[in-house]
């Protein structure tokens, strides 16, 4: 611990006390202290952990504790209506924090999303040693001038698979890394094998060693580097690592969704030289240093999604703002399909209306989730709870994550009929949804059943929700405050 650090939310008081001293005897600012107290009482109201670097070399930390036993309780059948803002895009905006390590300059990121996954990658850039501020809500300044360690490690890879992002930004820029191979999840096996075989190419010699691994390069060069599946990370992780790289690198079968073009502008602005971004031949010349830049995180397309199912599924009205309807054009096609009516009504809005019935009747659509702009896999889950009212009969495909249907079974339980097979799920609707006790297994299978609780009749309380902290920013506020009747119960 450095000087002056204070850990856990009980501990703040000594450290404000002891900051309060130094600034009554000079040492400090009296505006220093007082801005450092203001932050903590919004990392308190926000329920993160928060780390205030003062001039005096203290450092005032707070880490609120994920309540991991926390539980949503739903009362169903509420028609949604009025206005909800989307946030950041979460799987932009991890990238897009790693991409800071690649410069010794400021890296200003706006529109962050205040999620926990977030706190997580900002608690990785700052145990690397980078300084992190967050000069208001949403907006964070982050300096890799000082990194003086070059480990993600597996306390943070296994709550957070993206800390892998670090790789190939820490080998670009210091020409080692290590970070701590994550393993399977609940949705299927995840390996990082096509991330390593990459950065070998271009020149890393690369080990594992008691589960860690370990990535060295003297200075990383260009290379043709072609992913026999598509990789959303990987290629953000080539990418960065490619920014820095000796000559040129040209990454074939590379992953287009909007998060990819996203870190791409942002490199741009650091200096690199990226092009190709949103098809599948990306190509980046390596320069020898990046700068700083000033950037603003996209919208996140799967909570605008998340959100239109909400408004279909009880039958409400809502408009969605902040949001980017040319990022989830197959969503919206797709929900159109069924009968949703949506419609765009400016360039960052959407008006979405179920047709005025609690259980609306929808007409079924078979889906398979595809890389992008293919229906997305972090949609498949959102899209099954809506099938569950539609009528007719759907066949929902998954197929790029093996083992992705967790949260069919918990559907079931509130009273879905469907047929879980090896690939996809057989959908029969429309069914009554009856509340009930359920437990979430990941991010998106947890949004998927509070939108089930938010149609079905009676009381649903869902087990677990830590899950949607990591990537949805308090989506019980949200929707309370367009009329769902959700709370979040103390665990
Ligand atoms: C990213 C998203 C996640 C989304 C997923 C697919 C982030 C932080 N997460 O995850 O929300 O669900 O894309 O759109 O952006 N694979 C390998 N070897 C590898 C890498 C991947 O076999 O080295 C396989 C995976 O097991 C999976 C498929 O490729 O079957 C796609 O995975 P990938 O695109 O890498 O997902 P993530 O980047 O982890």
């Amino acid at each position: 611990m450095e000087k002056g650090e204070v850990r856990g939310a009980e501990r703040t008081t000594p450290s404000i006390k002891r900051n309060f001293a130094a600034s009554l005897s000079g040492e400090l600012s009296i505006a220093e202290f007082l801005k450092a107290v203001n932050y903590l009482a919004l990392a308190v109201h926000w329920r993160i952990g928060y780390a205030h670097h003062l001039p005096n070399g203290f450092r005032i930390s707070i880490r609120t504790h994920v309540e991991r036993m926390d539980k949503f309780r739903i009362i169903g059948g509420k028609k949604l209506k009025g206005g909800v803002a989307i946030s950041g895009a979460k799987n932009s905006a991890l990238p897009c924090l790693a991409a800071a390590l690649l410069t010794p300059e400021t890296v200003t990121l706006r529109n962050v999303p205040y999620v926990r996954d977030l706190i997580t990658m900002r608690r990785l850039l700052e145990d690397l040693g980078c300084t992190v501020l967050v000069p208001e809500l949403r907006t964070h300044q982050i300096n890799a001038g000082t990194v003086e360690d070059y480990e993600a490690p597996y306390e943070l890879v296994k709550t957070m698979r993206a800390s892998v992002l670090a790789l190939g930004p820490l080998l670009g820029r210091f020409g080692q890394a290590r970070v701590s191979l994550p393993g399977g999840c609940a949705i299927g096996q995840r390996p990082i094998d096509l991330h390593l075989m990459a950065l070998e190419k271009m020149g890393a010699k690369i080990e594992l060693r008691g589960g860690v691994v370990e990535a060295s390069a003297s200075r990383l060069r260009g290379a043709d580097i072609e992913f026999e599946t598509v990789t959303v990370t990987g290629t953000e992780n080539v990418m960065m690592a490619a920014a820095l790289a000796d000559g040129v690198t040209r990454i074939s079968n590379a992953a287009c969704e909007p998060e990819i073009v996203d870190l791409a502008e942002l490199l741009t602005k650091m200096g690199a030289k990226v092009e190709g971004a949103c098809t599948p031949m990306i190509t980046v010349t390596g320069v020898s240093r990046l700068g700083g830049a000033d950037h603003t995180i996209i919208p996140d397309r799967i909570e605008t999604g998340t959100f239109i199912v909400a408004a279909a599924i009880t039958g409400g009205e809502l408009e969605i703002t902040n949001c980017a309807p040319g990022h989830l054009q197959a969503v919206i096609e797709k929900l159109r399909e069924v009968g949703v009516e949506i419609e765009q009504t400016d360039q960052d809005k959407l008006r979405v209306a179920g047709n005025g019935q609690a259980r609306a009747p929808y007409k079924a659509a078979d889906v398979a989730t595809a890389v992008y702009p293919g229906f997305p896999t972090d949609m498949q889950a959102q899209y099954m709870a809506l099938m569950t009212q539609a009528e007719g009969d759907s066949v929902i495909t998954e197929t790029i994550f093996e083992n992705r249907f967790m949260h069919a079974a918990e559907l079931m339980r509130l009273g879905a009929q469907m047929r879980i097979n090896s690939h996809s799920v057989d959908v029969h609707g429309p069914s009554p949804l009856t509340g009930a006790q359920l437990i979430a297994s990941d991010l998106r299978a947890s949004a998927s059943l509070v939108l089930a609780g938010l149609a079905a009749e009676g009381e649903t309380l869902i087990d677990r929700v830590y899950h949607i902290d990591r990537g949805y920013e308090k989506i019980e506020e949200k929707l309370r405050a367009v009329g769902a009747e959700i709370e979040r119960v103390k665990g």
